[in-house]
């Protein structure tokens, strides 16, 4: 299901059932373990399935069940065709359903390994989930997982549901022992609270009614249980928080800040701070349609004016003055990777927390987590369904809290720049302070004194292309016909700087990310020194070429893209190391087994075949206004 037809029909249901309370909860378990049964049983036997979804079940068990005559209730969950031909569940789908004492939405999440990312985000907005087990198979590595992230994304209840009972003959021994060992792996994840009920879902044992098959158990029912279960989370020690949505000016005379209470509560007259400006006003009015209110609580849609004319907007937090949260650009972080590529540190996305979106990076992956053991892994990228803890630095600092203590201003996700997939889910866990005592340091002589003396205009020229393009051929070309003119000039040549600042990086993409960064650094420094600086690297990928280049002011950069096709870089071949890749001897060779991603609006684009060097040398003088 798309998130906005998801979004839209919860908003239908809730309207529908407004007085009840809600809970919202996953399903988890591996392939086998009867998810869809369960839910569907519970969907049935509540009464809540339409007659004419009832009669299209009954059909469609005739045709695809594999229970006889009964009902196949894993098929009216099983939504998607393609699982049923698979036999796999392959997306998240909500249900929604409610009886006499709460109404329930209902997040199935599949249980193949691949697709651990719709379990996150299933999980990121439940209170509660189920994570089913075979009674006869008992913990699975699936189990494991599932429970890891489930613990991750701050569900502190879950329902430990030991499924086919039938199967084991009810045995309460059976039973003990899977409880036993699940609650010790709850207690190594935090997991505070586990409710644990023998089941058959198939065969109705303990779901809505006690089952005679289990006098041995006393305790609740599966529907008991969610229907009672008390789930708040307990924010009372947090103060005010509310992110700014977004600032409504209707006319001058008025100007309110509208967004959600995340946490705490506020009335009329109380001392608030905007943050990360830390500008302090009082609330003056709480406005809603329905009248002003003198008071507001968390989970509540207000707009707050202020009684002085500060400045908010959208991303701030407005919080309480005396509890304000904390604000920092630099953070350990549990990351969730979701992204087809792999995370690669250094390698600039957007981080979006609350209403704020910022650019962000990892500074460094501590370890990555292997979710079926919780062992720690040293790791130098991260891939899709893997888990890492990491440092992240953000380029502006952002107000926010641990994960553990507000989801909303703990929990993040990362942005690709270049597709807007969202690549990462992640927790804030802490604030790093050592960066937080670096300040810039102030100096007299800046960028345009340096550059006045030297009688030019400060660039960077940025050459890209294959190795045996030509980049290094061009770019010293260009030098010469600086300096002949008299400018102050600096030729930064990938495999020259490879042998001094950076000697320790390969050519794996991670090493490549970090080359480029630190080579970018040194390229806006000299040209903060007032230099015309000419790079001169492969810089292969997309991402870290618009990194460097967001380093710049606005026409300092000049990306030139040096295209030659590979046959004829191979062909040419000057240092003999295209027919090395080709025998296999050199790995990661870009062209070969390493990606180029060709610019897509370089400020030059030198089509190399059939022109000489020196034409093209000439070419790049003219666009500098040089010629
Ligand atoms: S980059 O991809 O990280 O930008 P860089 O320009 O610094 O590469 O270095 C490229 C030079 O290193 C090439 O011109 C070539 O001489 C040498 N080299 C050695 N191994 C490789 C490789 N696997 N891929 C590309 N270039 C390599």
């Amino acid at each position: 299901m798309r998130t906005d037809d998801a979004s839209a029909q919860v908003a239908a249901y809730l309207h529908q059932h407004e007085t009840k309370s809600l809970l919202r909860f996953i399903t988890c378990g591996s392939v086998d373990d009867g998810k869809s049964t369960l839910i569907g049983r519970l969907l049935h036997d509540t009464h809540l399935l339409l007659d004419d979804q009832v009669a299209a079940l009954e059909a469609d068990s005739r045709r695809h069940g594999t229970q006889g005559e009964d009902i196949d209730f894993a098929l009216l969950v099983d939504g998607l065709a393609a699982e049923r031909e698979q036999g796999i569940t392959i997306d998240v789908a909500y249900r929604y359903f409610g009886t006499d004492k709460r109404k329930f939405i209902v997040a199935d999440c599949p249980g193949h390994e691949q697709y651990t990312r719709n379990m996150a985000t299933g999980a990121s907005t439940a209170d509660l989930a189920i994570v089913l087990v075979d009674a006869r198979k008992g913990l699975l590595t699936q189990t494991r997982r599932h429970s890891y992230i489930v613990s991750l994304l701050g569900i502190r209840h879950v329902v430990l549901a030991v499924n086919k009972m039938d199967l084991v003959d009810y045995s309460q021994a059976r039973f003990d022992e899977i409880v036993a060992s699940y609650r010790a792996l709850a207690e190594s994840l935090g997991i505070e609270y586990v409710t644990a009920i023998p089941l058959s879902a198939l065969k109705g044992d303990n779901m809505l009614e006690p089952s005679i098959a289990t006098p041995w158990y006393s305790g609740e029912t599966l529907l008991g249980h969610l229907e009672t279960v008390q789930v708040q989370r307990d924010h009372s020690d947090i103060g005010f928080r509310m992110p700014v949505q977004w600032v409504c000016r209707p006319n001058q005379g008025f100007r309110g800040f509208a967004g959600t209470v995340v946490a705490g509560e506020v009335t009329p007259g109380t001392e608030i701070v905007v943050l990360p400006s830390g500008r302090r006003s009082t609330v003056a009015r709480i406005v809603t349609a329905d009248g002003d209110l003198d008071h507001v609580q968390a989970g509540q849609a207000v707009t707050l004016t202020l009684s002085d004319e500060i400045d908010a907007s959208r991303g701030d937090v407005i919080a309480l003055a005396r509890q304000p949260p904390e604000v920092s650009d630099q953070f350990a972080a549990h990351l969730l990777w979701l992204g087809e590529d792999s995370l690669l540190p250094g390698r600039p996305y957007w981080l979006k927390i609350g209403t704020r979106t910022v650019g962000a990076s990892v500074t460094e992956i501590k370890h990555k987590i292997d979710v079926n053991t919780q062992e720690y892994l040293a790791a130098k990228s991260i891939d899709l369904n893997e888990v890492a803890y990491c440092n992240l630095h953000l380029d502006q600092p952002v107000p926010f809290e641990a994960y553990a203590d507000n989801q909303v201003l703990g929990g993040f996700i990362l942005i690709d720049r270049q597709s807007n997939a969202t690549v990462a889910a992640g927790t804030l866990d802490f604030a790093l302070r050592r960066a937080g005592n670096i300040h810039w340091q102030h100096v007299d002589v800046d960028q345009s004194a340096r550059s006045r003396i030297k009688h030019q205009q400060p660039r960077c020229l940025w050459f890209t292309g294959l190795s045996g393009s030509g980049k290094s051929t061009i770019a010293n070309l260009v030098e010469k016909r600086l300096l002949a003119m008299g400018h102050h000039t600096y030729l930064l040549d990938g495999d020259n700087v490879r042998h001094g600042l950076n000697k320790d990086l390969g050519f794996t993409d991670e090493d490549r990310v970090e080359n480029i960064r630190r080579v970018a650094e040194v390229a806006k420094l000299m040209t903060d020194a007032g230099l015309i600086v000419l790079v001169s690297f492969i810089s292969p990928f997309r991402a870290e070429r618009r990194m460097a280049r967001e380093l710049f002011s606005e026409g300092e950069f000049l990306e030139v893209f040096v295209d030659t096709p590979l046959a004829l870089a191979e062909q040419r071949d000057v240092k003999g190391l295209y027919a090395k890749a080709r025998r296999g001897e050199l790995r990661n060779f870009t062209g070969i087994d390493s990606p180029y991603e060709v610019p897509e609006a370089p400020e030059l684009h030198l089509r190399t075949v059939h022109v000489e060097p020196a034409e093209l040398a000439e070419q790049i003088v003219r666009a500098l206004g040089l010629g």
